[in-house]
């Protein structure tokens, strides 16, 4: 098939815009993600514990993977986390699938006893209120 010299042109600029707007659009939104939560404040019958999400992934912060939290997804998956009660029931839970609140016991202070960083002791989490 033969292309007439406007036709390529036309077909050139259609990919330079394409192009551009991909660098735009990277540069605009760089982890894909806008509706990533901030802060969590969960409320619990021992009271509320506040989360900081944005510091627990941000480079500016501690840094971390979104896959050391939600654990099953792959990293082109990130993007789709959703809540850990979509499996963990707030329940019903045993040793190889713990329940909602044992999971986060299980994974926040986990983490915070192997970085040797973050509240392990149940007042540093817990405020009563
Ligand atoms: C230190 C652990 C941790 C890290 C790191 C982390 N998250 Fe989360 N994320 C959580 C927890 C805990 C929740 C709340 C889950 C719940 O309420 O059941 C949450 C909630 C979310 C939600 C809202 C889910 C909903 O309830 O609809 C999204 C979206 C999300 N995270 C995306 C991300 C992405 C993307 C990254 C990486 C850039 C990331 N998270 C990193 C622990 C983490
Ligand atoms: C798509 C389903 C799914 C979601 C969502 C999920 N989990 Fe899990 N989780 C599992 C399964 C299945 C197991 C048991 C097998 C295993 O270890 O992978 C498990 C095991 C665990 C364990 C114990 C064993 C281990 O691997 O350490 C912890 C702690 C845990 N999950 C925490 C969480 C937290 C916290 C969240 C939310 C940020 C979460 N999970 C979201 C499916 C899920
Ligand atoms: C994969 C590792 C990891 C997981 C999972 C994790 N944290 Fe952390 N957390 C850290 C690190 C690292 C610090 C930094 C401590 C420091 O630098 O002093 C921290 C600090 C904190 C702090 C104190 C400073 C701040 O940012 O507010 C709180 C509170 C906290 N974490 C709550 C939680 C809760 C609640 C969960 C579970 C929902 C959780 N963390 C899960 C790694 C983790
Ligand atoms: C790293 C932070 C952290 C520490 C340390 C911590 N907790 Fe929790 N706790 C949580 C989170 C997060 C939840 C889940 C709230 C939810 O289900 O939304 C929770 C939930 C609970 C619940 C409610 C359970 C249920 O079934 O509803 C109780 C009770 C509790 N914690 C007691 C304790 C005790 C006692 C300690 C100390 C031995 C402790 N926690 C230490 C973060 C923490």
């Amino acid at each position: 098939m033969m292309f007439s010299r406007k036709e390529l042109n036309l077909v050139y600029g259609g990919t330079a815009i394409l192009l551009f707007l991909a660098v735009v659009s990277y540069a605009a939104f760089p982890n894909q993600a806008p509706k990533q939560p901030l802060r969590i404040a969960f409320q619990s019958v021992a009271g509320k514990v506040i989360f900081d999400h944005s510091r627990h992934h941000l480079e500016a912060g501690y840094g971390l993977a979104c896959g050391e939290c939600h654990h099953t997804l792959a990293p082109d998956e990130y993007a789709q986390a959703g809540s850990c009660t979509e499996c963990h029931a707030v329940e019903e839970g045993d040793e190889d699938m713990p329940n909602r609140a044992d999971a986060f016991h299980q994974q926040c202070i986990g983490c915070h006893r192997e970085y040797d960083a973050g509240p392990i002791d149940c007042a540093e989490c817990h405020v009563m209120q």
